[in-house]
């Protein structure tokens, strides 16, 4: 660690100490809740990316750009449901397709018109033959890699190392992996992330680093015949946001298509947040399968994959794909409003016009303060990483100081602006926030950064 980040190291403590009181005496409902669910949910929460520690900040509502906690105090999005809330909060128009398609029932587990309006749509939008649904990402991936194996009769898969697909066993390897357990620079090695993965797995996954061509095309040289599909997000956003190289996404189709691996980018949150086409569009380039979830269902639960027939009609051939929840009316009822009456290009050219109003606003004051840290801007979604330097893969986000976010989270939560807890995570900026959410954000943020340079 540098003489710089020592130093700033030692002031995030003292903010943070500082800090986190205020937190917790602001938070009593919070705390009394936890305590209460802790009995009957392990670690008092549904799923364990809503963990906190010593316990969550629970929400109870929700409106436009703001949530307000069990507290009762107001905040400003920025957190979003983890990319989900792209349309910002109880938004009248999904409020409205949701309420409509409840009064006529709410699940026959039979297709309705609905359905097939919303697979149109997600076709014309991500410029795709043929889709599927499903109720989250995790499903969307296990299904895409479930026809990316019957289509190609191979079954092993690549991977992104560091790379967050969902919580199924055969993708959860090298998921934010130790230092002392990725492996060696240039081989890292698939590292189960959850106990309970049977250990046999491992077989079937090869891991390689982002934006390393040259890596890809070793692991295809010496295995392509076995592998059935490479699955990456086009642009990494589990461990804050990683771009890709210019030539880099081009290349990876390029091998993909030379050695008949299936290429299949996880559109699980950059797909409605970055672009109305999402990361294809943003980028130019093309995979043979693209899962999407999160922002597409308005914040419902709703995931779909799909791409080329070809591929996709191995549903036809024997490729399991089932769901009792698939297609339910009240989350395609939300998403087609979403796509079609929310989410309009004219919508992300505000999104695009705040996120780049947040990242310019957070890099002055990490100009100013001469801070070990750059902001990334892409659309909705952006981040602020601590690393003076860009980064291009998971190794790279191990250098960033984690103790400056650690001090930042309670710093900015206490000013009214609501984070995603963890450093991996970004902002989401809805449609409804405007130039007054951001700025609210941008001063906090410079109060945090004169702070720290204290
Ligand atoms: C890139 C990516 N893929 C897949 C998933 C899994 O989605 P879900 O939590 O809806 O199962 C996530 C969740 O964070 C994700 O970030």
């Amino acid at each position: 660690m540098s003489a710089t980040d020592e130093r700033l190291s030692a002031r995030s403590a003292e903010i943070a100490a500082d800090e986190m009181p205020v937190l917790l005496e602001r938070t009593a409902g919070s705390k009394a809740l936890y305590e209460r669910a802790v009995k009957s949910m392990p670690g008092g929460v549904a799923s364990s990316f809503q963990v906190g520690d010593p316990y969550p900040v629970y929400l109870s509502r929700g409106q436009g750009a703001q949530v307000w906690d069990h507290d009762g105090n107001e905040y400003y999005d920025f957190h979003n449901g983890f990319g989900t809330m792209a349309v910002g909060h109880a938004h009248p128009v999904v409020t409205e397709a949701i309420t409509k398609a409840a009064s006529n029932g709410a699940h026959f587990a039979v297709t309705v018109e609905t359905t097939v309006a919303l697979a149109e749509e997600l076709c014309r939008r991500f410029a795709v033959d043929q889709v599927r649904f499903c109720n989250s990402g995790t499903e969307s991936n296990m299904s895409a890699i479930r026809v990316a194996r019957a289509a190609t009769g191979r079954d092993v898969i690549a991977k992104i190392e560091g790379s967050y697909h969902g919580h199924v066993d055969q993708l959860m390897y090298s998921v934010l992996p130790g230092a002392d357990d990725m492996g060696g620079r240039d081989m890292p090695v698939a590292t189960p992330k959850s106990k309970g993965v049977p250990a046999g797995m491992a077989d079937w996954i090869r891991v390689v680093r982002f934006n390393d061509a040259d890596a890809l095309e070793a692991l295809f040289q010496a295995e392509g015949d076995k592998i059935a599909a490479l699955i990456m997000e086009p642009v990494m956003m589990n461990i804050g946001i990683v771009l890709p190289q210019p030539g880099y996404l081009e290349k990876v189709r390029e091998l993909c298509t030379q050695y008949g691996v299936v290429l299949i980018f996880d559109e699980v949150k950059c797909g409605g947040t970055i672009a109305p086409g999402g990361a294809q569009e943003r980028f130019g380039v093309k995979p043979d399968l693209a899962t999407w979830a999160k922002s597409i269902g308005g914040g419902t639960a709703i995931g779909a994959f799909g791409g080329r027939a070809e591929v996709m009609e191995e549903i036809n051939r024997g490729a399991a794909h089932q769901g009792t929840y698939n297609g339910n009316p009240l989350s395609v009822a939300a998403s087609l409003a979403t796509l079609t009456k929310v989410l309009t290009p004219e919508a992300y050219e505000h999104l695009g016009r705040l996120g780049t109003r947040l990242a310019s606003g957070l890099q002055q004051s990490v100009d100013e303060f001469d801070l070990p840290a750059h902001t990334v801007d892409l659309g909705s979604k952006g981040c602020i990483s601590y690393r003076k330097e860009p980064l291009t893969n998971y190794r790279d986000f191990l250098e960033t100081n984690i103790d400056i976010y650690a001090a930042s989270y309670p710093w900015m939560v206490n000013r009214g602006v609501f984070m995603t807890p963890g450093d991996e995570e970004q902002w989401t900026i809805s449609v409804q926030h405007d130039d007054e959410h951001i700025d609210r954000y941008v001063d906090a943020f410079a109060g945090f950064a004169a702070e720290l340079a204290k």
